[in-house]
């Protein structure tokens, strides 16, 4: 006798890596960026409505794995993340990630994703975001500094959002650029691969540096940002790896997601416990001043925080219906009798 079917409580949707590539190209990946960003910047208008703690770590030799969970009363979500710069020269990827979503009032998820795609996705999408309140407004040219594997993300959410229009490429791995540079060659961009950090920078109105090293490296230093810059750093994300020489930070404004979270893993590791930073969300729900003049150098010293997840998750759960790409998964177990576990499982025996 077969096995009887799983309830419909029991069932879970599960967006698999194949489905969340068939959603991004069915909805595209512009139009995704630009819609989770929007969800992202909902979230950050509600920000005092969720539950915030820094993230989780479980740090290594080789990386760091974390647990990012946050709630607004009504739903909870997590995600599994890790992040180890050694893995690319063993043949795997850096950053891999996978998370829930679930309802407060009794507990159950009402969704089970993949996340590594869905990860560069929102975290080009926060970037996005940040930099349409912190970048020149004339801004045209990025310089991007690490073409791994959340470069193109970085630049389709750039040219959606902003306007973008040139991206310069660097990499210390010339292959990594031409990966780049293949991928975007039907984007609409102009793109130039570069020698060096300095001939990226020349002439950029954003950098954005995604780089991946466990340690405390310069990416940049301070006589390679102009005046009127803007920098996106989100490869600067753990104690001890950062990516900007120090001088950068104490002539920049420096904005960031969560302080607690930001000065444990952010480039203002190396300043001082009070050094003055904006929180991103007052700036985006107008309480704070975001660029003020031409000639600030801004940097959004981003980490990744948990509620840019939530948004994600939120985003893609209301995808469902609209693209149909999941499946149902038997992830919780629903005895009729919602006392009676072991006897659900003592009469499974039967039907084997
Ligand atoms: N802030 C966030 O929200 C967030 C989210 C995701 C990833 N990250 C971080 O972003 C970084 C990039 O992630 P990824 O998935 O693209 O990693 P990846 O390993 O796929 O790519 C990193 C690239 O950086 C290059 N690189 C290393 N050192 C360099 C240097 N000094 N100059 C120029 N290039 C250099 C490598 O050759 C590689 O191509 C990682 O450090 C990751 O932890 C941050």
């Amino acid at each position: 006798m077969a096995a009887p079917n799983p309830s419909a409580l029991a069932m879970v949707p599960f967006v698999s890596v194949q489905d969340m590539m068939r959603i991004v190209n069915a909805i595209g990946p512009r139009q995704m960026l630009r819609e989770i960003c929007a969800y992202i910047e909902a979230d950050f208008l509600r920000w005092e409505t969720f539950d915030k703690t820094p993230r989780i770590p479980a740090h290594s030799e080789e990386g760091v794995i974390e647990l990012m969970p946050t709630t607004d009363g009504e739903h909870y979500g997590f995600k599994y993340v890790n992040g180890h710069p050694a893995n690319m020269a063993r043949g795997y990827q850096t950053v891999t990630a996978f998370g829930v979503l679930a309802k407060v009032s009794n507990g159950y998820p009402v969704l089970f994703t993949e996340m590594t795609i869905l990860t560069a996705l929102r975290t080009a999408a926060t970037s996005a975001m940040a930099a349409k309140y912190l970048a020149p407004k004339s801004a045209r040219t990025m310089a991007m500094i690490g073409n791994g594997a959340q470069c193109e993300f970085q630049a389709l959410a750039f040219q959606e959002v902003l306007g973008i229009d040139t991206v310069h490429l660097f990499d210390i791995a010339p292959k990594a650029s031409e990966k780049a540079a293949r991928n975007l060659a039907d984007a609409g961009l102009k793109l130039r691969i570069c020698a060096s950090a300095e001939e990226a920078v020349a002439g950029a109105d954003i950098i954005t540096t995604c780089t991946a090293d466990k340690q405390n490296a310069t990416v940049l230093t301070d006589n390679m940002v102009g005046a009127g810059v803007h920098i996106n750093a989100i490869g600067g994300d753990c104690p001890g790896k950062t990516e900007l020489h120090r001088d950068i930070l104490h002539r920049a404004d420096i904005f960031v997601e969560y302080p607690a979270q930001t000065r444990i893993e952010g480039e203002i590791q190396a300043l001082a416990a009070d050094h003055p930073v904006t929180e991103l969300w007052q700036v985006i729900a107008g309480q704070k001043t975001g660029r003020s003049t031409e000639r600030q150098i801004t940097l959004f010293d981003s980490v990744g925080f948990a509620i840019e997840d939530f948004s994600a998750l939120r985003y893609l759960r209301d995808q469902l219906e609209r693209t149909g790409h999941f499946v149902q998964l038997d992830l919780l177990a629903d005895p009729d009798d919602p006392r009676d576990l072991f006897g659900m499982v003592n009469r499974a025996k039967e039907s084997v």
